[in-house]
C-alpha cells in the first residue's frame, strides 16, 4: 500500500532521479478518491484505478505518494487524460508534467501503429500548463467525441455556478504511434 507523507520541495528535487511510476490498482482507490474529493475534482475518475499511473518515492516500509493521473479509452483512436493530481507540497517540481509524459508514452506503446488523439477537459487557468505539454484548445463541434462534448456542456453549467470567472476547455493532442 502506498501512503502520502509530508516532505519538502527541496528534498523532492534532490530525489528526482529516485521517482518511480507504477500502474494503479484497486488498493489505491481510497487514496485517489479522497485526493480528488479534497481538490473538488471529478471523483468518478477514481473508479478506474487500473488506468492510473502513480508517481512515488520508494521507501523501506511505506512508499511516498507524489501524484497520479490516468488515460482511459473513449473509442478506438481517442483517449481521455483525466484526474491529474500532484499533492500540494510537491507541485511546481515537474512531477505533473512527468506523470503526463509517462501516461503518453505508455499509451503510445499501446497504440501499436495507429495514430491516436488524447482529449482532456480543464478550466481555463490550466490552459498554459497543458499548452506546454503539447495540448491545444479545440472548438466544441462534431469533430470531437460526443462524451467530451457532453462533459464540456455539463462542466460549463457547473462551473458557471461555482467558478464564474473560469471557462471549461476541451484540449487535444495528437499522438503519433511511431514517433518519439
Ligand atoms: C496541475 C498540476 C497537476 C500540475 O502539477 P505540477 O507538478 O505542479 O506541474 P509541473 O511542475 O510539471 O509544472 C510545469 C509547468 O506548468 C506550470 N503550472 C503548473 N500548474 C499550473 C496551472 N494550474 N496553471 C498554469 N500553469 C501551471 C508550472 O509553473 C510549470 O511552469 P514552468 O515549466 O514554466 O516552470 C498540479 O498543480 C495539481 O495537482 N493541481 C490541482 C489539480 C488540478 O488542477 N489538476 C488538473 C485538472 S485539469
Amino acid at each position: 500500500m502506498t501512503l502520502h507523507q509530508n516532505d519538502n520541495r527541496c528534498l523532492i528535487k534532490e530525489k528526482w532521479k529516485d521517482i518511480q511510476y507504477r500502474q494503479g490498482k484497486w488498493q489505491d482507490f481510497s487514496v485517489i478518491f479522497s485526493a480528488l474529493w479534497r481538490e473538488k475534482m471529478n471523483i468518478t475518475g477514481a473508479f478506474s484505478p487500473q488506468y492510473f499511473v502513480i508517481a512515488y518515492l520508494p521507501k523501506d516500509e511505506l512508499d511516498v505518494l507524489l501524484g497520479f493521473g490516468q488515460i482511459k479509452p473513449i473509442n478506438e483512436r481517442a483517449r481521455k487524460l483525466a484526474s491529474l493530481y500532484v499533492y500540494p507540497e510537491y507541485r511546481n517540481c515537474g512531477i505533473g508534467s512527468a506523470i503526463v509524459g509517462q501516461l503518453l508514452s505508455r499509451e503510445k506503446a499501446r497504440l501499436s501503429g495507429v495514430d491516436g488523439e488524447i482529449y482532456l477537459t480543464c478550466l481555463s487557468r490550466s490552459e498554459l500548463f497543458y499548452n506546454k505539454l503539447g495540448f491545444t484548445s479545440v472548438s466544441i463541434d462534431s469533430s470531437i467525441p460526443f462524451s467530451m462534448r457532453l462533459e464540456h456542456y455539463l462542466g460549463s453549467a457547473l462551473t458557471k455556478l461555482i467558478e464564474p470567472n473560469e471557462k471549461v476547455l476541451v484540449m487535444r493532442k495528437c499522438l503519433q504511434a511511431n514517433s518519439e
